[in-house]
């Protein structure tokens, strides 16, 4: 089919580019664009632009561009046609229809056509024929209503071995594209059989909300096959990248900022009807890196719906580890014995249910306590192990911020140092760094340096700057990146000696020194300067850094018109000055412990430790009243 070139023009200028793309990554307003995590290369922090005054998006990171119609054919594997005809569609402008039509439309969309096709039919199956009747019965003993069947296409696949094939012969479709779409086996001798028979029918729909597969629970005690059978995968049909339910709760998922992940059709069904909606379940299987990323585009946070007792689940909490890796908040609810999320929310009803949801524990809270029923923690060696484990786990947390959040809560409530937790963090995110966990972050490293080759693992500049402290390191970035202004400040509130990394403390000293003798000074010139040449790799790495720092501040902070450079400048000196201050608070905690041990007055050191404290509560207050009006 051709569209006539005014027709695509209208389509495109009726069609808003935030709008399409905001249904799959989120974005967030920068200056004039929007920047998000590109849905076409995995990435950790956004290099995804999407500029609304040029209508078009662009990735930094991948290098993938375009506009609207490009988007839609990258994102949902479509023509350019379908692209456009599905923006005609949501903008409510009809395109002419030709005869060439059907003829020119994709492998794909015959795939659609043929899923549409079956699913209207198992639905029909359901509702209007008598051999329904029994599988109709059965839903509503489960308590679905009759809204509900018809909200998610619920159907009964007949008992007949062709009954679809006969149906889909009458509009056209023959059993061999049946089969492509997996809905029909063929047997040894060519003859073609329905897959699903006597069958309770969940249609399972893409994120976009085309049907795509179906899966089918046993009805009849005569079916010896698995409880549940699903569509094998096709083109349109792959079962690690779709999540059950999605396209019908994405919206409640993106208004409440998080999603209830549950293991079962039902288990979701049940949730939707009694008006939890921002559910999507994984289907029974393990969850996948790309069904994470793809609830990552909806909401930052999810809470996983933990069965005391089944098997299943475990599967699920297995992949709890991949999704604090990708930077997502987990929570664990937990479900008394013997029930799932189907039977509880329709035993005790939503508000039992959001309780439950209300009492989750953050899945680093509810590692610790496992291992605290498993008694680690009462002696001293038990009590190693476990902070190695729940350390292994916090450190797949890619946020700082968030890590010390959990360092801090753990050490009170444990009652373990907190420099002992740092410390074991800071060894197992160096072991990681030594070697690039998977395919996607090798192949960045080498695409960011693809003329020389990578630094040899131990190579000491590598080392160096993962040995700074998060404050030294923004501290020294700050300096390298910023302006007058900022470099100011910092030289006016650090001295070189507050920095407690031999190698930070000599750069930052060195920077002073040309400050002091020359003024603001022009980082590019660094690299080339004689007196900085041991530093040029840790140079390059903080600049290269630098982004990391920047985006995880805006995203706490919004947007102000402070300088937000400024803005980081004194968190981090503020970190700093905490910094020295904690640690001399350990060494009293200590010191403290000993003294009591020995019998000794205590009593000297509770004060110390009272003016330390005080003084973490002042450097708070100066540096939040500085961050609060412009200077
Ligand atoms: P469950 O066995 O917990 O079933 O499997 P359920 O969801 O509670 O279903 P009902 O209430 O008995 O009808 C959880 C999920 O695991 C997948 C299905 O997606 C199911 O919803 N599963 C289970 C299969 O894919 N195949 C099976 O044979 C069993
Ligand atoms: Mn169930």
């Amino acid at each position: 089919m051709k569209i006539p070139e005014e027709k695509i023009e209208e389509v495109r200028s009726a069609s808003d580019i935030i709008d399409v793309v905001s249904a799959y990554v989120r974005l967030k307003r920068r200056g004039k664009s929007y920047v998000g995590l590109c849905p076409f290369h995995q990435e950790k922090t956004p290099s995804f632009h999407v500029t609304p005054d040029k209508q078009m998006f662009y990735c930094f990171g991948c290098q993938e561009g375009g506009n609207i119609f490009t988007f839609l054919m990258k994102t949902e594997k479509v023509s350019f046609v379908e692209a456009v005809k599905t923006l005609a569609n949501r903008a409510g402008i009809e395109l002419p229809v030709t005869e060439s039509n059907r003829t020119e439309s994709t492998q794909h969309e015959q795939l659609f056509r043929a899923n549409m096709i079956a699913a209207r039919f198992y639905h029909n199956s359901l509702t209007q024929t008598s051999e329904g009747e029994y599988a109709l019965e059965y839903f509503r003993k489960r308590g679905f209503t009759d809204e509900t069947i018809k909200q998610f296409g619920l159907g009964y696949a007949p008992r007949g071995w062709q009954a679809l094939i006969n149906h889909a012969a009458e509009h056209g479709l023959d059993a061999e594209q049946l089969e492509k779409a997996g809905l029909a086996g063929k047997r040894d001798d060519g003859s073609m059989y329905d897959r699903f028979r006597g069958r309770a029918i969940f249609p399972i729909l893409s994120t976009t909300g085309r049907v795509v597969a179906f899966a089918g629970r046993q009805l009849y005690d005569d079916d010896t096959l698995a409880k549940y059978i699903n569509t094998p995968e096709t083109p349109i049909y792959q079962k690690g990248k779709l999540l059950y339910g999605l396209s019908m709760t994405r919206d409640d998922i993106r208004k409440l900022e998080y999603a209830i992940l549950v293991e079962g059709y039902t288990d979701l069904i049940s949730m939707y009807q009694s008006g939890i909606k921002n559910v999507v379940a994984t289907s029974g299987t393990a969850l996948t890196e790309e069904q994470i990323r793809l609830l990552g585009r909806y909401a930052p946070a999810v809470v996983i719906v933990y069965d005391a007792d089944s098997a299943g689940s475990a599967a699920a909490l297995r992949g709890v580890e991949l999704i604090l890796e990708k930077g997502l908040d987990v929570k664990i609810a937990q479900l008394p014995e013997g029930e799932d999320p189907d039977s509880f929310v329709r035993n005790q009803g939503k508000e039992a249910f959001l309780d439950l949801i209300d009492d989750s524990t953050s899945f680093i809270n509810f590692k610790a306590s496992e291992l605290q029923k498993q008694g680690l923690f009462t002696t001293p060696e038990g009590q190693t192990q476990a902070v190695r484990a729940i350390i292994e786990t916090l450190a797949k947390i890619p946020d700082e911020l968030k890590r010390n959040f959990y360092i801090k809560a753990i050490a009170e409530r444990y009652d373990v140092y907190e420099s002992t937790l740092h410390r074991e963090l800071d060894s197992v995110l160096r072991k990681q760094h030594r070697r690039p966990r998977s395919f996607n972050e090798q192949r960045r490293t080498v695409a960011a340096d693809d003329t020389s080759s990578e630094p040899a693992p131990n190579d000491k500049p590598a080392n160096q700057i993962e040995s700074f402290s998060s404050a030294e390191r923004d501290i020294l970035k700050l300096l390298l990146e910023s302006d007058r202004e900022v470099m100011e400040f910092i030289f006016s509130q650090v001295t070189p000696d507050e920095l407690g990394n031999t190698a930070a403390r000599s750069l930052f000293e060195k920077l002073f020194g040309l400050y002091r003798s020359s003024g603001v000074f022009d980082t590019s010139s660094l690299i080339n300067n004689d007196d900085f040449s041991e530093f040029s790799s840790v140079i390059v790495q903080l600049l290269a850094e630098r982004y990391e720092v920047s985006e995880r501040w805006e995203e706490l902070r919004g947007f102000e018109e402070f300088p937000i450079n400024m803005q980081l400048a004194i968190d981090a000196v503020r970190t700093l000055k905490k910094w020295i201050i904690k640690q001399r608070i350990e060494s009293v905690r200590k010191n403290m412990r000993e003294t009591e041990k020995q019998g000794g007055d205590s009593i000297p050191l509770a004060r110390d430790m009272q003016i330390l404290q005080q003084e973490l509560k002042l450097i708070d207050q100066h540096y939040a009243s500085l961050s609060k009006k412009p200077m």
